[in-house]
């Protein structure tokens, strides 16, 4: 296995990003080497380059993608070159604590070894330059060498920039809705933001048979992406009370599941608070480091509601991106109307200029000619 070269988007420090030539290292053992075929742009990528999630510089951007398996390391049996991979932000290692819990969405390998391979070494390089990778992916490159804990393999019949969702927004917003918060069929759900994550939210609401799902917004154009993916009634909060008008939506008492999914503290205040008594609050949006959450101390037992947090949206990742995939391919999951513009890797400074600007449910970098 030689080593390859590969355009990648490298950030160089808060706000410097672009894309820059470099080189791939063939896969160690217990890695595989993956030629991207889709990347999506997600608002955790934009954290990184706002330093609002800790970084290290120079780090190759991208948490949400798909390709295909070019190389396997060593002691890789269940996958060779040819198939279709997603991509997990979340290496699990399968022996700790959490993961004999059936929590592998929370085993810490892979933060423990942050911009590195598992094994604390790296993979990219630029001449002598060794480059960090963002969540042992870096999916932001035409090659890149992913633990394979990280690599799912997938249906070959899914085309590869939809795949791409799975590995992030999907399995955070589907996840949140079925495997957290658990909805319900028949019950009420309000999910406030709804960006890539919280229209996954939406639809997950609404595969669990959910009987009213409110999309609560800012921007009109995400108020009718809602609408799309299965909001049975939106409203944006702009200059209402927002809390009394989801009571006013749910007949007086508030929804049965309330979801944020911003990462704004005060959203997600307002987002327990239109979850009705006994109901469940999730909060799925990552808020600001050193930013709480105020909740009543005396609402909190006397209102029964729980409160829960959700990380990837509780998924396992081998599990699940094949259940999703699964209802994409039965018309359940709607992934074609996710991705609505495509960009080249050069164009990659437009793609995170559309995402500030809330101008696409998803946004996809392709590197595949046939995907554009
Ligand atoms: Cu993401």
């Amino acid at each position: 296995m030689s080593v390859l070269k590969s355009k990648a988007v490298i950030l160089r420090g808060v706000g410097e990003y672009g894309v820059e030539e470099v080189t791939v290292d063939p896969p160690k053992a217990g890695e595989v080497r993956v030629k991207m075929a889709a990347t999506g742009v997600c608002g955790s990528d934009l954290s990184a380059i706002n330093a609002n999630l800790a970084v290290i510089y120079p780090l190759v951007l991208g948490h949400e993608g798909a390709g295909v398996v070019e190389s396997v390391g060593e002691g890789v049996t269940h996958l060779e070159p040819g198939d279709h991979v997603a991509l997990s932000f979340v290496p699990f290692c399968g022996t700790c604590y959490v993961c004999e819990h059936q929590q592998p969405n929370l085993c810490r390998v892979g933060r423990s070894a942050p911009g590195t391979m598992l094994d604390g070494t790296i993979r990219i390089h630029k001449g002598d330059e060794d480059i960090f990778t963002l969540v042992q992916l870096g999916a932001m490159a035409e090659y890149i060498v992913a633990p394979v804990a990280s690599v799912v393999k997938v249906d070959k019949a899914v085309p590869l920039d939809r795949a791409a969702l799975v590995g992030c927004a999907i399995m955070t917003g589907v996840g949140a809705a079925i495997n957290t918060a658990e909805v319900k069929p028949g019950s009420t759900v309000v999910v406030f933001g709804c960006g890539g994550v919280g229209l996954s939210i939406i639809q997950g609401a609404k595969i669990a048979g959910a009987s009213k799902i409110i999309g609560v917004d800012l921007a009109e154009n995400k108020l009718e992406l809602a609408e799309k993916f299965g909001a049975t009634d939106v409203i944006n909060p702009e200059g209402k009370n927002i809390v009394k008008e989801i009571r006013k939506m749910t007949k007086g008492v508030g929804a049965d599941y309330g979801f944020e999914a911003i990462g704004n503290s005060v959203v997600m205040g307002q987002a327990y608070n239109a979850t009705r008594e006994g109901g469940v609050f999730t909060a799925v949006g990552l808020g600001k480091p050193g930013t709480n959450l105020e909740i009543n101390a005396y609402s909190l037992p006397l209102s029964g509601r729980t409160i829960k947090g959700s990380m990837y949206g509780s998924g396992n990742p081998p599990r699940d991106f094949p259940m999703l995939l699964d209802l994409y391919q039965v018309g359940k999951l709607n992934l074609d109307d996710m991705v609505t513009q495509r960009y080249s890797i050069d164009q990659v400074v437009d793609a995170f200029d559309d995402l500030k600007a809330n101008a696409n449910a998803r946004g996809v970098i392709v590197f595949d000619e046939a995907l554009k």
